[in-house]
């Protein structure tokens, strides 16, 4: 049974803080985990005490929160969707943190984006441009983490990326593909989100690995990992945008947001910062190129669907 400080990850169930609270209980501290998922059932078993957002009762939302050494938060939402939007994103991370301060919280390990700005034309990065400035204008202890794209075992976008290229005779790549990227490994993400909790001052630090690939040499890294057929091509930014919509109607899904790829192509996931992972993909490839992309990962499925 741990004994250690009590951390609080929101989202214990998802991608990154699964990976967050396998290193924290490793350790030997105690996770309670704020998520909309408590009914589903729980890989960490009683390790992991489960509680609901209850941004709509910040009292309640407190009451989770104390006695909380450190809140680890990668709450957010990629894109609007029926009801959910940016701006409810962000008034619950305002109450979030609103709650962290009144229950006394020690310090926030905060997932943003690299790229993040208050000025972005893009909402993803605009939001977690204004965030980033209600963390630091907040009384709280901060770590600002801003990862590029986020690679590892249920990742979605690596591996549906993985999933065209295996099912698709064809990829499209929007634009000649030059644009660049940086990619940080799950596991990187989550030892740097750690060690963050513990150190003392304020900290904003982008998180990507060693490697900067272009889009173009990022899919055909992973085209060969995962030996496929298909046929990489170009096509026009607006044409790749009406066939992405496309392709998500067939899979019931939303592949790629006209927003994110305006991101991707502006080069917003690239760092001027040093790397602080140190996961290779091609090393990671190398061991899970022969699963990935089998199953199609969806977002709606994963964020929306009520089963
Ligand atoms: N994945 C990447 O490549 C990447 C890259 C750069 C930055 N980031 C940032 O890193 C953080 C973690 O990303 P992730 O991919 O690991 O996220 P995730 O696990 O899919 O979701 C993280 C949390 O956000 C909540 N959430 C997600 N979509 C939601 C929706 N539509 N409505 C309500 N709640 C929603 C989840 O709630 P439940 O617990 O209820 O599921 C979960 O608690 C995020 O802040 C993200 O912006 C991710």
């Amino acid at each position: 049974m741990e004994t250690g400080p009590l951390h609080v990850v929101t989202g214990a169930f998802g991608f990154t803080g699964h990976f967050i609270t396998r290193r924290l209980l490793s350790m030997g501290r105690r996770v309670r985990t704020l998520t909309r998922r408590i009914d589903r059932p729980n890989p960490f078993g009683d390790r992991v005490s489960v509680v609901p957002y209850r941004f709509d009762d910040p009292d309640e939302l407190t009451r989770s929160l104390r006695g909380a050494a450190v809140l680890h938060n990668t709450y957010w939402v990629r894109f609007p969707h029926g009801r959910v939007t940016f701006a409810e994103a962000i008034a619950n991370t305002r109450i979030l943190i609103r709650a962290c301060e009144t229950a006394g919280v020690g310090r926030i390990v905060h997932l943003s984006v690299t790229g993040a700005s208050e000025d972005s034309p893009l909402p993803y990065f605009r939001g977690k441009g204004i965030l980033e400035r209600a963390i630091r204008e907040s009384k709280l202890s901060y770590a600002i983490l801003r990862p590029a794209l986020i690679y590892g075992p249920g990742d979605i976008l690596v591996n549906n990326i993985a999933w065209f290229l295996r099912h698709l005779p064809a990829f499209a790549i929007p634009g000649d593909g030059g644009y660049r990227l940086q990619c940080a490994d799950v596991e990187d993400v989550a030892e740097i989100a750690v060690s963050a909790s513990e150190r003392p001052e304020h900290l904003v630090v982008d998180v990507v690995g060693p490697e900067t690939y272009t889009f173009d040499g990022l899919v055909r890294l992973i085209a060969g990992a995962v030996h496929s057929r298909a046929k990489i091509v170009h096509l026009a930014p607006g044409v790749a945008r009406v066939l992405l919509s496309l392709v998500g109607r067939l899979v019931g899904d939303v592949v790629l947001t006209p927003d994110e790829v305006a991101g991707l192509m502006s080069g917003l996931l690239v760092s001027s910062g040093a790397p602080l992972g140190r996961g290779r993909l091609p090393d990671w490839l190398l061991e899970h190129g022969p699963t990935l992309g089998r199953t199609y990962a969806s977002e709606l499925g994963r964020h929306y669907s009520r089963a």
